[in-house]
């Protein structure tokens, strides 16, 4: 297990390119394809995302501003019969190997094909050859880890859970089921390679044998939102923009007024962390496909093509909810989902938003199980995400074609410095 006064052994983890790139180049021989690959083709757009690398230490965790990547993995856990001293090395342990496989290297020390003949591997090895890809790995803790719902507490950790790690409410039209939410821990891998972001849950899980198991998992193939200005707005599977009116990396204002949780809130060692609610919400897609662009438009209150508001303007001007139309009725509708979760409707709250869709197959009905995993990041969901959802549940006209099937709430610490483990602060003082 690892030392937390030990760095992690990240500066001396294996190149998952280093040992493959070269074996990659084959018969036809490094001079043509190194040749190849440097003056002749231009980089492409996917092979220029996957050369991105984020750091794992820092101040914050990586994933919550970073670039939205293309792909999720995202995974809740329940924590064993453990002691606090195996659920810190667990930390430590995935922080590790976090911190590893970040940087395009291979989990463990000895990575997937150099370890000991007789054992299993230290790495699984389905991402060799495959560069970083934006990896980031971001870990939260849920309400259980402090304590149980008969109120034991396991860990020694109760009376530090943050008042604004809430229970979250009902909210009507809920549809949850219990085996798609909740857990002790969470982990959400994104990259720009799905190949890359599995292989990191795969892996991460596998070191948790024994300490903790998945509870449930969701893959997320194409982000639903933009977390920088340089981002172009992606569409979820209604069709339409989403993410225009994100809380964005360069808002640092706004990232320290609605992202950033500060000593100032009452839970010391969140400061610098923040708060993960995820809801999985299926959507009807095969009734909203057979709806009337005219209501789809009204639905959002926005255009379909352009993402501009139904008030007016292009993609980035601000709706003007007071303006109307024939007969005075307000051009964005009193039910539109823009109006609804609008900072002006919701006293000035926002949400870092980083969502992804997802198609789980289908139902016994041969309709897509479609729709958004919803991942919203915030300083205090008992001010942002608990009464904006309560305003959507009871007047969004987009609920016809919606339904919350899955809940999660987590607190996501600060991040871990160089060679310390995410947790450090909540476990380590
Ligand atoms: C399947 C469910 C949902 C879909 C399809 C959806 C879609 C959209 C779209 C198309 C926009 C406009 C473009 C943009 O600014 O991003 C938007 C905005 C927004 N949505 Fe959702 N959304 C869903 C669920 C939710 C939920 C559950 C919440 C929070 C409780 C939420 C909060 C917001 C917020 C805060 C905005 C920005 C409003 C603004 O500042 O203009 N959405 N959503």
């Amino acid at each position: 297990m690892s030392d937390p006064t030990t760095p992690a052994p990240s500066t001396s983890g294996i190149s998952r390119r280093g040992l493959f790139g070269l074996a990659g180049a084959g018969v036809v021989g490094l001079g043509v394809g190194a040749a190849v690959d440097r003056f002749v083709l231009p980089p492409t757009a996917s092979a220029q995302e996957n050369a991105a690398v984020y750091p794992f230490f820092g101040e914050h965790q990586s994933g919550i501003v970073t670039p939205a990547q293309d792909r999720l993995h995202f995974a809740s856990y329940d924590v064993a019969d453990i002691s606090r001293d195996e659920l810190v090395e667990l930390l430590q342990d995935w922080s590790a190997a976090a911190a590893l496989m970040t940087q395009g290297k291979e989990a463990g020390q000895f990575g997937a094909v150099s370890g000991n003949y007789d054992a299993p591997p230290d790495d699984t090895g389905e991402a060799l050859g495959l560069p970083a890809s934006g990896l980031t790995i971001t870990i939260g803790f849920g309400p259980t880890l402090f304590q149980t719902a008969d109120g034991t507490d396991r860990f020694g950790i109760a009376s530090r859970r943050p008042a604004a790690l809430v229970d979250l409410p009902h909210f009507p039209a809920d549809m949850l089921q219990d085996a798609l939410s909740g857990g002790d821990l969470c982990i959400q891998a994104c990259s720009d390679d799905p190949q890359v972001a599995v292989h990191a849950i795969r892996n991460l899980s596998r070191i948790a044998f024994g300490r903790a198991n998945i509870r449930w998992s969701q893959l997320g193939f194409g982000r639903t939102s933009s977390t920088t200005k340089a981002q172009q707005t992606p569409r979820n599977l209604f069709g339409f923009k989403d993410g225009t009116a994100n809380i964005k990396a360069e808002d640092t204002g706004v990232l320290s007024d609605q992202v950033w949780a500060s000593g100032s809130d009452g839970a010391d060692w969140m400061t610098g962390g923040s708060y993960l609610v995820s809801r999985k919400i299926r959507m009807t897609i095969e009734t909203w496909d057979r709806t009337s662009l005219r209501e789809q438009e009204a639905v959002i209150g926005r255009t379909k093509g352009e993402g501009a508001p139904y008030s007016g303007g292009t993609e980035f001007s601000e709706p003007d909810f007071a303006a109307t139309g024939q007969g005075g009725a307000p051009l964005i509708a009193k039910d539109a989902h823009v109006r609804l979760s609008h900072p002006d409707q919701n006293s000035g709250a926002q949400l870092l938003r980083r969502g992804y869709n997802f198609v789980d197959g289908n139902d016994e009905l041969g309709r897509l199980n479609a729709g958004l995993f919803f991942i919203a990041y915030q300083r205090d969901p008992r001010e942002q995400f608990i009464p904006i959802q309560m305003n959507l549940a009871k007047n969004d006209a987009m609920n016809e074609y919606i339904r919350h099937v899955g809940s999660a709430i987590f607190a996501v610490p600060p991040g871990a410095h160089q060679g310390g483990y995410v947790g450090e602060t909540l476990f380590g003082a």
